[in-house]
């Protein structure tokens, strides 16, 4: 059977810095509280001419290049973006023409922070079943375009960027050996932008009341994370007959790192297999995984043969893992 094996990855952040400290000078907040509680010092935030898909552009082009595919020669571009650079049409469309990838088909996939795992496993699918033979998977988000400044509870956590991968059908063994999807939408209030879309149109007065913002219950959120991740990693390696010490590297969703460090509690993992860069980059939703990944190739701390489980979780919510033998 044909498998999806990743060739090549790439990734983008914008150049403008946000720091804690420049957050202290926005809301009541500290440096010190911020680091504690979430593992973040800075994070990146979009130009005001950058859209998601110009972020994404920039990490496709970095994997395709690596991948040594021409964009001609997709056959299927996945964005998972909960922050599209508009309705209609997907960030997927527009990015398939800035790549000028004439012969893809494209879409969106909104999982929010598990959207580039679920695009990895939709992709999965698609390459086992042979409809398709070279993928790029997108994470894509500015997520800073819909961050309550107001707000010191959800503002500090965010931050803007994309990460890309492409996968190309293989029948070795190298490759995307397992991917799991779910979601519980009886959390559904848990994390949400209420307003601005069908049910709450951008009126002034939705706008006023801030209604087009991400609004999280954080500590709730928490709590279901740290469970379900804890779950969901011991039962992605049965699944793939691994124990933990099999394992070169976790890949988490970078969203606090308190629920980073339980799930690798969870598994017994030291925390030097773990891949961390949410001090550097914040919550990107569901760039994080594919700017980490691309980040642990380029560093070296990625070797063939090596087994890599990935995870998220976010709104829906959703959650989703993936096992690559790379
Ligand atoms: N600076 C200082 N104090 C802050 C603050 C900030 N930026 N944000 C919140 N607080 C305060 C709260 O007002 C609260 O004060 P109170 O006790 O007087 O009411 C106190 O800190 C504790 O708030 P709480 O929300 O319980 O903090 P927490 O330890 O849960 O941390 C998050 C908050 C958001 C960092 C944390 O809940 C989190 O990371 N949640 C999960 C996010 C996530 O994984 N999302 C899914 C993927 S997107």
């Amino acid at each position: 059977m044909l498998k999806a094996k990743i060739t090549g990855t790439g990734s983008y952040v914008p150049d403008k810095l946000l720091t804690n400290k420049d957050l202290v000078r926005i809301v009541d907040t500290s440096e010190e509280w911020i680091l504690e509680r979430t593992g973040i010092r800075e994070r990146h935030i979009a130009a005001k001419d950058q859209t998601t898909s110009d972020l994404a552009v920039e990490a496709a082009r970095q994997a395709l290049k690596a991948a040594g595919v021409k964009a001609k020669d997709l056959d299927l571009i996945i964005v998972g973006t909960c922050t599209p650079d508009m309705f209609l049409p997907s960030t997927a469309c527009m990015v398939q023409l800035k790549l000028n990838a004439k012969n893809a088909a494209a879409f969106d996939l909104n999982a929010a922070c598990s959207g580039f795992l679920y695009g990895l496993s939709v992709a999965s699918g698609y390459m086992s079943s042979g409809a398709f033979k070279k993928i790029l998977v997108i994470g894509a988000e500015t997520l800073s375009r819909f961050t309550d400044w107001q707000d010191r509870s959800t503002c500090i956590l965010f931050g803007d960027g994309a990460g890309a991968v492409v996968l190309e059908a293989t029948t070795g063994s190298n490759a995307l050996l397992y991917t799991h999807i779910k979601s519980d939408a009886e959390y559904w209030d848990y994390i949400q932008i209420p307003g601005g879309a069908a049910k709450e149109p951008a009126t002034r007065a939705v706008v006023d009341k801030r209604l087009t913002k991400i609004r999280m219950k954080g500590n709730e959120t928490f709590k279901v994370a740290v469970k379900t991740l804890e779950n969901l990693v011991v039962e992605t390696l049965e699944k793939c007959d691994l124990k933990p010490s099999q394992l070169s590297l976790l890949i988490p969703h970078q969203a606090n790192l308190r629920i980073i460090q339980a799930t690798a509690k969870r598994l017994g993992l030291p925390m030097d297999k773990v891949m961390l860069n949410l001090e550097r980059y914040g919550n990107t939703s569901a760039a994080s995984i594919p700017i980490a990944l691309d980040e642990s190739v380029r560093t070296g701390r990625v070797r063939e043969g090596d087994y890599i489980l990935l995870e998220a979780f976010g709104a829906g919510l959703t959650w989703a893992s993936a096992l690559v033998k790379w």
